[in-house]
């Protein structure tokens, strides 16, 4: 049952000093009728309160174009909670959280909107001491970002004197490195980096926040982290289902900028990242932008050579989807990361929709030991594999080699497995409410800084200008399958082959 002992103040700590922060807020979500606030936000919202993660001195305003009362409204967040929450609605708790809900309707455009918002918010402060501090949740198509960053700041919603003023925003952020800049521009002239959380949604996710403390907490994993021991690394997101009702966001997108420029890179520069000297926010930043640049310098013979792309068959039939659509709905990247660390091992990226699995993972293949013990008898060993399972399943795996039982002296490769979503009591949080948390603590780190963005933009941006001028031969996949032969060939060339990922290891076996 829930016990109501919300944190006024929460406490961090900062190099080694307990920093005392003011977390009473108003969350201010425009987009507040949108999908992802009823299948995603309110949610966590609702999960944060359950865990005692959301401050008393708090309340959330969704902004939305529809007419409604903040009854109808409330009654229409209750059903998502309802059906969305990881956590079984409580009704008790729900009677905390509806009150703290209004809804104030308005177009972005309408300045009298923004006017009648402030005024509500400053008597909001009132009832709930909320100080002035806000959190501008951007949960809105990308073409709005900066109208309604403007209009904040036109209308003198961000002053960031005694109070504090940030904003999340949702991705894609720029469409290229141009857009992006230019984002960014209007952003900071309004919000300075520190208040400004970009959201990759991954990095909210468990076992994303796990990969540094299994690479850096562990001493059998950090030493052979590296050129000498690791012959290659597969990071793949696949999905099952096709565009659904997105066609129309995902034509202008294609794989490559939903998922490779954000969440795949991040990937990257988590497995591939040298220890931070600490875990502050920009150690961490820091280390990230560092892999970012040492990404192998891509010229038009290198994309045509490491990049593959593919569409599946019956995209072009997808609703708001063009008939002759070259919207690419599979990536699949060789990459190198040029340091010392990693020089000369290729980094293998795929993502795409239709795929045989829903599952993100991370393989790790290790080099083979020399040949003399075993080889002669029993033929070339199993690789020793170390798996990262990021979604559906948490978790990690190891497969090494050992002698089957019984007389006749086999080797047989062996797993050990570690799910940590299939333990009793380990209901892991979903990444929006670790990221809403996080941003109302003034905790940055799990978003991503402008840099990171800039450099991927970078690198994505040199696959998209060689994939633009080239007609690709699409469809070129069926659903169902992993992708066009190319994605193969790509690792075939290089005497290896894509391990099959989400829970069917035993294939290869
Ligand atoms: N949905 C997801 O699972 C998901 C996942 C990751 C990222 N995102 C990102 O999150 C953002 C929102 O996505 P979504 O799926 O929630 O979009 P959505 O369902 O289309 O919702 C859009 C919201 O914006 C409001 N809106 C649009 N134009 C408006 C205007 N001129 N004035 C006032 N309100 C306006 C709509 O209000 P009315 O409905 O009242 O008109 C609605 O509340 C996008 O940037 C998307 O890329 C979404």
């Amino acid at each position: 049952m829930y016990r109501n002992s919300l944190c006024l103040r929460h406490g961090m700590e900062e190099g080694g000093t307990m920093v005392v922060m003011d977390v009473s807020s108003i969350m201010v979500i425009f987009g507040g009728t949108g999908d992802l606030t009823h299948r995603k936000l309110m949610p966590a919202l609702y999960n944060l309160l359950y865990e005692k993660n959301l401050p008393e001195n708090f309340c959330i305003v969704s902004v939305g174009r529809r007419d409604k009362t903040d009854d109808l409204y409330r009654n229409e967040v209750y059903e998502s909670i309802k059906k969305y929450s990881r956590i079984k609605l409580d009704e008790e708790l729900w009677k905390i959280l509806r009150n703290k809900i209004y809804y104030q309707k308005f177009d972005f455009h309408d300045d009298d909107g923004y006017a009648r918002l402030k005024g509500f918010l400053n008597e909001l402060d009132e009832n709930y001491n909320t100080d002035g501090n806000r959190i501008f949740y951007l949960a809105v198509a990308p073409e709005y970002f900066e109208l309604i960053v403007e209009k904040l700041n036109e209308h003198g919603m961000v002053e960031n004197n005694k109070s504090w003023q940030r904003v999340m925003i949702e991705k894609p952020f720029g469409r290229d490195l141009n857009s992006a800049v230019y984002l960014n521009k209007k952003i900071t002239d309004v919000f300075s980096e520190k208040n400004t959380y970009r959201i990759d949604h991954y990095l909210g996710k468990e076992m994303l926040q796990n990969i540094m403390v299994i690479r850096f907490a562990n001493v059998f994993f950090e030493p052979v982290w590296n050129n000498k021991y690791i012959d290659n690394v597969q990071i793949s997101s696949s999905e099952t289902v096709g565009v659904e009702n997105r066609g129309g966001y995902y034509e202008k997108a294609g794989a490559l900028r939903d998922m490779i420029q954000n969440h795949m890179l991040q990937l990257l520069t988590l497995t591939a990242m040298e220890p931070p000297v600490d875990l502050t926010t920009d150690s961490i930043h820091d280390e990230k932008v560092k892999v970012l640049k040492s990404l192998q310098e891509l010229t038009p013979e290198l994309v045509l050579k490491n990049a593959v792309r593919g569409q599946y068959e019956g995209y072009r039939y997808e609703d708001r989807v063009s008939p002759d659509s070259d919207t690419e709905t599979f990536a699949a990247l060789k990459v190198f990361v040029d340091n010392f660390r990693w020089a000369g091992v290729p980094f293998y990226i795929r993502t795409g929709k239709k795929l045989p699995v829903k599952s993100t993972e991370i393989i790790i293949q290790f080099k083979p030991l020399p040949g003399i013990l075993y080889f002669k008898e029993y033929g070339e060993l199993m690789p020793n594999l170390l798996v990262i399972k990021i979604q559906p399943e948490e978790g990690v795996f190891l497969q090494f080699n050992a002698k089957k039982p019984g007389t006749l002296n086999k080797l047989i490769p062996v797993k050990m497995d570690f799910c940590q979503n299939c333990q009793v009591g380990m209901n892991s949080p979903e990444a929006y409410e670790r990221l809403i948390y996080d941003a109302l603590r003034g905790d940055s780190t799990l978003f991503t800084r402008w840099d990171e963005v800039e450099y991927s933009w970078k690198y994505v941006d040199k696959i998209a200008e060689v994939w633009r001028n080239e007609k690709p031969d699409f469809p070129n996949y069926k659903p169902g399958t992993w992708g066009p032969t190319d994605a193969d060939n790509l690792l075939l060339k290089d005497n290896f082959k894509w391990w099959s990922i989400g829970g069917f290891y035993d294939e290869n076996l």
